[in-house]
């Protein structure tokens, strides 16, 4: 299965993305992890993109674009992928119809701008990856990770003024792809819940019809 998940930022994607990577055995491939990963490791990409992604706006297209191009071609991907937070914009899109892939199913996370809002609010995450919520998503013991017992912390971005700024851009530049892949019948929405286990059934469900 060769999937698309978009969504709002805080919309669940990558929360969801985990759900569907263990249940079909296909990789997670997240922009904005292995853009954090390239600023934490302080290379030239990285150093490129921290000023877009401080300021709640895209990384430009060429640089995402490559990393999606690279991943793509490994044999991890050969049986299939998830897409999470890539395309961003209609030009990315494009650039992946030029890449001359096929994309079966493009799922779309809809949460309201101010539920956004409360869920960044509470997000803590990990540097090994690993991400929580204080409410709906708590780690066993406070401020700890579950998954390699290191302190989680409030991402960068999740300040809400830069939160505002990325639904903005969301808005702007993200949204217009439902309408892109929607005429081309592959868009498939599903309506984010309060728990995380509900939308998860919901995804799963949808996806069910996909299935080989
Ligand atoms: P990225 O890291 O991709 O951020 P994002 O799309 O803004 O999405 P998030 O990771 O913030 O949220 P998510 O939808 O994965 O939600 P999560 O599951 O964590 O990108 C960061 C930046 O990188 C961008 O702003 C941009 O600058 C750059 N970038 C990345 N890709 C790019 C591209 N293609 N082109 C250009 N630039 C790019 O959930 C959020 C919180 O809510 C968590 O705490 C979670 O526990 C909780 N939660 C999840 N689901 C539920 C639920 N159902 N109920 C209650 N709580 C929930």
């Amino acid at each position: 299965m060769n999937l698309i998940l978009l969504g709002a930022p805080g919309a669940g994607k990558g929360t969801q993305s985990e759900k569907i990577s263990e249940r079909y055995g296909i990789p997670a491939i997240a922009t904005g992890d292995i853009l954090r990963k390239a600023i934490q490791e302080g290379t030239e990409m990285g150093k490129a993109a921290k000023s877009y992604m401080d300021a709640g706006r895209l990384v430009p297209d060429e640089v995402v674009i490559g990393i999606i191009r690279d991943y793509l071609a490994s044999d991890a991907c050969r049986n299939g992928f998830i897409l999470d937070g890539f395309p961003r914009s209609i030009p990315q899109a494009e650039a992946l119809d030029a890449m001359g892939i096929r994309i079966d199913v493009v799922l779309s996370l809809e949460v309201p701008d101010e539920k956004i809002v409360e869920r960044m609010s509470g997000r803590r995450v990990c540097s090994c990856g690993a991400s929580y919520h204080v409410t709906y998503k708590p780690p066993k013991t406070e401020g700890v990770c579950d998954k390699c017992g290191a302190a989680l912390y409030i991402r960068d971005d999740d300040a809400e003024e830069t939160v505002r700024r990325r639904l903005a851009t969301f808005h702007a530049q993200t949204e217009p792809l439902k309408e892109y892949y929607s005429s081309r019948g592959l868009l498939l929405t599903v309506q984010g819940q309060e728990e995380v286990a509900d939308t998860t059934a919901l995804v799963l469900g949808a996806l069910r019809r996909f299935e080989a």
